[in-house]
């Protein structure tokens, strides 16, 4: 079942140059699943990403008497049962890899008339859910995990939600996301206020389906008993895909690549903040806003980077694209220094050690924190031997390591590369096309 990868070392020799489409937004992608679900009518998607995960959130709304047509590989046309119209799904919903789905269905199923039992695979079912089951049971839901607190998921259903105030510890868009689904079916308000900015496309989508939300940085709130009304989704591409190719550009020398129609929404723009700061050159063009987010074209052209102090308040904003900033900074000049990102241990696989093990076994002084991980850019000492990596069920681990191969001096195999599905179908031919020297092993 695992996929390996050579990806031969080539030292900056291959320029990344073309015109690029990267696939659509992930979490963009399971929200019109979700919202157009439990719409009246019929909402239309285009640019959906038909990757893993948010297949996993299509099955379980099907599962649950949601009629999806694919009309094509990313358009898809979801026909709304309303509010209250789910039905209980006959078996366990699994929803894979797929952390989105899991909290923010923990959310949705628990305002359900029935009960439900959520699922995943190896690195879901140890990622912590207390941080979603524990809010949510004050409202007065019912969700069993197992002892350490993850899945499997028991919800219990026809249970009376009460709306809460609730100050979350972590700035988290799947935390925030799961409340404020909840929230729908609970009598009252339901507030939920931050620590940092987290992503918003819950609040923009819910408008968007014509669900009043109060929104601001750190504040979200909305009343249940509302309804939401079909709309037509255009999902832009993702910038956290967009991301590999954003590095993979600076890393290497006489670059100049076009990233078409990437979401641009300022609660994710963090990796575009980050690599500027380390002296990447990257332009927006043609900044426009497509349904209700911001979208815009991204040039990229090889520039030497250079290591910085990565600004904590960025972290949130750039939190899924990490692996690949850690690449960057082991190709810059000088040191670069990421804290205040902890998070980072609890994603699809915990990402400081699992980046850290990889760089150093490339040859890389990459040392790992607590909170994050300090770098000293440009000091690989090239082992002598081809370098194997597990990415460790991680898909934005896999990507990164092939990335790092552009610049690298050593081979690297990287082993588990079949996760990459889940967010970015298409990456390794893409890869290839741009000139990485790729080989299944
Ligand atoms: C997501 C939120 C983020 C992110 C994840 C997708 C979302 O997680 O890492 O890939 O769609 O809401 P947190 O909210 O836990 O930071």
């Amino acid at each position: 079942m695992s996929l390996n990868y050579l990806a031969k070392g080539l030292s900056g020799r291959a320029a990344v140059n073309g015109e690029v489409r990267v696939p659509g937004d992930k979490s963009i992608s399971h929200r019109a699943i979700m919202f157009g679900s439990l719409a009246d009518g019929v909402t239309e998607v285009s640019g959906f990403l038909n990757g893993e995960d948010c297949l996993s959130t299509q099955r379980a709304f099907e599962a649950m008497g949601v009629e999806v047509e694919t009309l094509s590989a990313t358009a898809l046309s979801v026909h709304g049962v309303g509010i209250d119209g789910l039905k209980q799904p006959s078996a366990a919903l699994n929803l894979g890899n797929s952390g989105t789905s899991m909290r923010l269905m923990s959310g949705l199923l628990a305002g359900q008339s029935f009960d439900s039992v959520l699922t995943g695979d190896a690195s879901l079912s140890n990622r912590p859910m207390r941080r979603v089951t524990d809010p949510l049971s004050t409202m007065g839901a019912e969700i069993g995990t197992t002892e350490s607190g993850t899945a499997p998921l028991h919800v219990k259903g026809a249970r009376r939600l009460q709306g809460i105030s609730y100050d979350s510890p972590v700035a988290s868009a799947q935390v925030k996301s799961s409340i404020l689904l909840a929230g729908l079916y609970a009598e009252g308000k339901t507030v939920v206020t931050e620590p940092g900015l987290s992503r918003d496309h819950t609040e923009r989508m819910l408008q968007g389906f014509g669900y009043e939300v109060e929104a601001r940085p750190q504040y979200a709130a909305l009343s249940g008993g509302g309804r939401l009304t079909a709309a037509n989704i255009n999902v832009p591409a993702d910038i956290s895909s967009a991301a590999f190719m954003l590095v993979a550009a600076s890393i290497s020398p006489g670059s100049d690549l076009t990233l078409h129609n990437v979401g641009m929404n300022p609660t994710r723009t963090g990796v575009v903040d980050i690599l500027r700061l380390m002296g990447a050159d990257i332009q927006a063009h043609n900044e426009r806003i497509e349904g209700g987010e911001p979208v815009a074209d991204l040039q990229v052209r090889y520039s030497g980077l250079k290591g910085i102090h990565v600004p904590e308040e960025l972290v949130p904003l750039a939190i899924d694209e990490f692996p690949v900033l850690f690449v960057a900074a082991s190709f810059a000049e000088g040191d670069t220094v990421v804290s205040g990102a902890e998070e980072l241990r609890v994603k699809e696989s915990d990402r400081i050690q699992v980046m850290a093990d990889g760089l150093q076994a490339m040859g890389i002084d990459a040392q790992p924190q607590e909170d994050g991980m300090i770098i000293r850019g440009q000091s690989q000492k090239v082992p002598a031997e081809a370098v194997a990596i597990d990415a460790q069920h991680d898909h934005r681990i896999a990507m990164s390591f092939v990335v790092a191969s552009l610049a690298s001096q050593c081979d690297v195999t990287v082993q588990g590369c079949e996760t990459v599905n889940t967010s970015f179908p298409g990456f390794f031919p893409l890869m290839s096309r741009l000139g990485a020297e790729l080989s299944e092993r």
